[in-house]
């Protein structure tokens, strides 16, 4: 979605600055690179190499400190991989590839941005708050959580929670508050599982308008860099690469009928 000049990518060894567990079985680390924070815009990520494993994994990029030299990654344990990295300590280094992909793109005129985030989907939307509260937009972010506490945003902007059990917010889907704030919205910013997109483009009508919505896929990635093919999608303009295309597109981009999830 970003069309901005192309940036260097940099492979780089990462000092660790802190690892914390911020929520059960989900980390939040820092990482020192100024090389791949400087670059990095909201949406982007980076690969990791995680243990002995030759394969990097993709992770987004979650905040930059105030300076642009360290970048954090939000990410829940999944696997043998995510586990290794959730054991790192301070001064430990790590493989870093990045910063890769196109990010999110918010358009000068836009000035109300609605934010939705199904979960650990807050992990690149956290970079695109911080952004566009430098920006002087207005954010407002639909979350949906188990736990207001452990919702890891700014106090500048306005947050609405929803849970399933409605022990937080609103009882249901978090995509059920979206009629109640698309009017206000100037466009709208997606980042959650496969299954909170599709009931968005089965309901798009309804539920967003005509609003313009730029959604993050999270799939498999073997190389990050449109090597492998790995990370293939059908959408309305052909065969695309997340790695290279995305991982932002536009919901209505994606032909979700034929979208395989690995
Ligand atoms: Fe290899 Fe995208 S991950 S082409």
């Amino acid at each position: 979605m970003d069309n901005s000049p192309e940036v260097a990518v940099s492979q780089v060894m990462a000092r660790v600055i802190s690892s914390s567990e911020v929520m059960p079985g989900v980390y939040l680390i820092w990482l020192q690179s100024p090389l791949i924070a400087s670059a990095a815009k909201p949406g982007q990520f980076v690969m990791v190499r995680c243990g002995d494993n030759l394969l990097r994994r993709p992770f987004s990029i979650h905040r930059l400190d105030d300076k642009k030299a360290e970048l954090a990654l939000l990410f829940a344990v999944v696997g043998q991989g995510t586990r290794w990295l959730s054991q790192r300590k301070r001064g430990d280094e790590l493989a870093l590839l990045g910063p890769l992909g196109n990010g999110f793109a918010i358009e000068l005129r836009s000035n109300n941005l609605l934010l939705v985030a199904g979960g650990i989907g807050i992990a690149p939307l956290r970079f695109l708050i911080d952004e566009a509260l430098e920006q002087g937009k207005e954010v407002t972010l639909l979350y949906g959580t188990v736990d207001r506490k452990r919702c890891p945003v700014s106090p500048q902007i306005r947050l609405v929670s929803a849970t399933e059990d409605g022990t937080v917010g609103h009882r249901g889907r978090v995509t059920d508050l979206l009629p109640e704030y698309i009017d206000w919205a100037d466009q709208v910013f997606a980042c959650g599982p496969v299954a909170m997109y599709r009931n968005m483009a089965l309901k798009r009508q309804q539920l967003l308008g005509a609003k313009p919505v730029q959604i993050s896929l999270e799939v498999r990635m073997a190389c990050g860099l449109g090597v492998c093919y790995g990370c293939t999608v059908k959408t309305e303009n052909g065969l695309k690469q997340v790695c290279q295309d995305g991982p932002v597109f536009d919901l209505d981009e994606i032909m979700w009928d034929e979208f395989v999830e690995v």
